[in-house]
């Protein structure tokens, strides 16, 4: 490729990330649902129905009609197909694509400055962007219960056998819950606990249990899954996407606590990316993501586990476990019984 080719290149994929920053600042001040709901207004109606300021909706408005989130008719403006795409309630929503493509810049800027002295700030640097952090749950909910719910969990045979027992599941690192209340919907003999550090999740969890009428069966905590201490052992534990925010802190203890924690004949049930053992898989346009967030990863103190790894802390806390892989390997479900 020629200079002037690779520029185009960039430029074009510059546009990509410009297109999704629009995206974000619609979908954090509602304005693609808004609009879906009014159907075509102007851009002063559109920023009093979505009680934003009229100023920043105008200038908003020409953007999104620039990237194609929205046409016009004179002064109205409707949604296109794109930016019905991007109201978070849409099936199949790509409003995780533009809440992802802020989070990455902004943790891409911690990353080059914390670079220099080496230092992890940790979980916080996630709450560092107010209008990112209530986002965090709703991005991860709508990139992966779908997958959970119409592949992983009828293809993992020990769900269906948590299913027929019922009893206690604990979800360790919930986010907005959106794991337990999947559960308790299929399995209806199913209660669940779910535990997360940031209190904006928690928050979320209990309304989205509410709303869903699983209150009465779902519970929800703030706190460190360093210092859970359980009213009585588990049926089933489950990590998603959590076991690498807390694996560099002491692994063996937080299996050793696993393994004590279930009950003798419950499952835990870790649903982690899984980290290529052979670093030329990285370039798999599939995994280029992963291997960014890897690096955001180590601002938060965390970093991705091969499959292997985990299987090995099951080992030595007595425990034996079996491996599931899903979306072309990148998905790793790791679960395990007491041995
Ligand atoms: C990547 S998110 C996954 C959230 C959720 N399990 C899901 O799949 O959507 C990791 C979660 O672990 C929580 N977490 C990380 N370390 C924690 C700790 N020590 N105690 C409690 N929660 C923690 C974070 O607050 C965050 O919500």
């Amino acid at each position: 490729m020629n200079a002037n080719e690779l520029k185009s290149l960039f430029r074009q994929q510059a546009q990509g990330a410009l297109a999704l920053n629009i995206a974000y600042i619609g979908v954090v001040n509602g304005l693609f649902s808004t609009l879906h709901e009014l159907g075509k207004a102007p851009a002063p109606a559109l920023a009093k129905a979505a009680k934003v300021d009229p100023g920043y909706v105008k200038r908003w408005c020409d953007a999104a009609y620039a990237f194609a989130y929205l046409d016009a008719d004179g002064d109205e403006f409707i949604l296109t197909s794109t930016g019905q795409a991007m109201c978070p309630e849409a099936p199949d929503t790509l409003m995780p694509l533009a809440v992802q493509s802020v989070l990455s810049a902004h943790m891409a800027e911690r990353a080059a400055g914390l670079m220099r002295t080496g230092e992890r700030p940790g979980e916080g640097v996630l709450a560092e962007r107010e209008t990112v952090l209530p986002w965090f749950g709703p991005m991860l909910e709508a990139n992966f219960a779908s997958l959970f719910e119409s592949t992983i969990c009828g293809a993992v045979p020990e769900f269906a056998a948590v299913d027929a027992r019922g009893g206690l599941a604990v979800d360790l690192g919930c986010g907005n819950g959106w794991y337990l209340r999947a559960l308790a919907r299929r399995f209806g003999k199913l209660r669940g606990l779910g535990i997360d550090g940031f209190e904006e999740n928690v928050r979320q969890a209990e309304g989205a249990a509410l709303k869903a009428g699983l209150a009465h069966r779902l519970k929800f905590i703030q706190g460190d899954i360093h210092a859970l201490v359980l009213d009585e052992p588990a049926d089933l534990i489950a990590m998603n996407r959590a076991l690498h925010h807390v694996w560099e802190k002491d692994t063996d203890a937080l299996f050793t606590w696993l393994r004590a924690n279930l009950k003798p004949s419950g499952y835990v049930a870790i649903w982690e990316p899984a980290w290529p053992a052979d670093r030329a898989a990285l370039r798999d346009p599939g995994r280029r993501a992963m291997a960014f967030q890897n690096l955001t990863e180590h601002v938060q103190g965390n970093h991705f586990l091969r499959p292997d790894e985990i299987e090995a802390a099951f080992a030595r806390a007595g425990m034996q476990s079996q491996r599931y892989l899903f979306v072309q390997g990148n998905e790793a479900i790791v679960v395990a019984h007491a041995a």
